[in-house]
């Protein structure tokens, strides 16, 4: 059966290994949609990947009527999808304050992730994967105590409601008092892993019986244009390829159970409680 596959944020940086790598273990018939905000940074991509399988496809997470367009698209073109990296992310920038970064980046990554997730599970075939490129800092663990619970919601409405409660006491100031951690992107991966969990609750019996798998996974360290501001060593990051490689085969590879809803790191459960 064609595969069809769908990689958001995938024109450079890890996305890109992704899309890659996905064309590179494609049959001939397989699709790879390599996509993202802007048309001719995704072509340009496309073209560097140079892969019969690839399309290169401009798609915003940040707007709501082309990320439905597209689940429209794949619904008539192709019956379904089998396997989705939500991987888009807005950069973070050193000295620049938060409030002048968070909108949009959570507009992107809590969002934008949200939204896709919505749109293109409903479309997933069995055995197929939803996975959001989360990191390691996607657990509660690295929030205090008392916030532990604020991102346990069982809907995908409530981990939004979750995430810009958040948002709005960094835009107001009180976010110090309240005690959430400085770094913005700590509770950005932890509602992105909440998002997971809260898609995965819903579908976990028919999913699990059809070997179909939503995850959060961290990739580790990645020597991308995104983390390399943030780390005066990079010694330890792996190229894009490389670190892609743990979440293809993940994707494509059998199923363990016990991935399902949960945060993966190089084929281990990174626990959320
Ligand atoms: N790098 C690391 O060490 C590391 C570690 C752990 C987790 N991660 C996660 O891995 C993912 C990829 O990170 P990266 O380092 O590869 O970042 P990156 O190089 O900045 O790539 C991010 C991609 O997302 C795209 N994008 C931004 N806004 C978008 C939007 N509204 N709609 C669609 N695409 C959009 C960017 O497109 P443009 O080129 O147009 O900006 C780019 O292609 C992120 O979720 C990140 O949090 C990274």
């Amino acid at each position: 059966m064609t595969r069809i596959s769908v990689v958001t944020g995938a024109n450079q940086g890890l996305g890109f290994a992704l899309a890659a790598g996905l064309a590179h273990r494609a049959d001939p018939t397989d699709v790879v949609y390599l996509t993202g905000r802007d048309g001719g940074r995704v072509a340009d991509a496309a073209a560097r990947v140079d892969h019969p399988s690839v399309r290169a496809r401009a798609l915003d997470v940040g707007d709501g009527h082309a990320v439905a367009a597209f689940a429209d698209d794949l619904r008539d073109r192709h019956g379904g999808v089998d396997v989705v990296f939500s991987n888009a992310a807005a950069r973070l920038t050193p000295g620049t304050p938060w409030n002048d970064q968070i909108v949009p980046f959570v507009a992107t990554n809590n969002l934008g992730t949200t939204r896709v997730l919505r749109a293109l599970t409903p479309l997933l075939r069995p055995g197929g994967a939803f996975l959001v490129v989360a990191s390691s800092f996607g657990t509660p663990h690295h929030l205090p105590p008392h916030l532990h619970g604020h991102f346990d919601t069982r809907d995908l409405d409530g981990v939004d409601a979750a995430v810009l409660a958040w948002r709005d006491a960094v835009l107001d100031g009180t976010a110090p008092a309240l005690g959430w951690p400085d770094w913005i992107n700590i509770p950005s991966k932890v509602g992105q892993v909440a998002a997971v969990r809260a898609v995965a609750a819903r579908r976990r019996d028919a999913d699990t019986a059809a070997g179909t798998l939503i995850a959060a996974v961290c990739p580790g360290l990645v020597d991308t244009d995104a983390s390399r501001p943030w780390f005066a060593d990079m010694s330890g990051a792996a190229p894009p390829a490389r670190a892609a490689g743990p979440l293809l085969d993940l994707a494509l590879g059998a199923r363990r159970v016990e991935h399902y809803g949960e945060l993966v790191r190089s084929g281990r459960v990174v626990r959320w409680s």
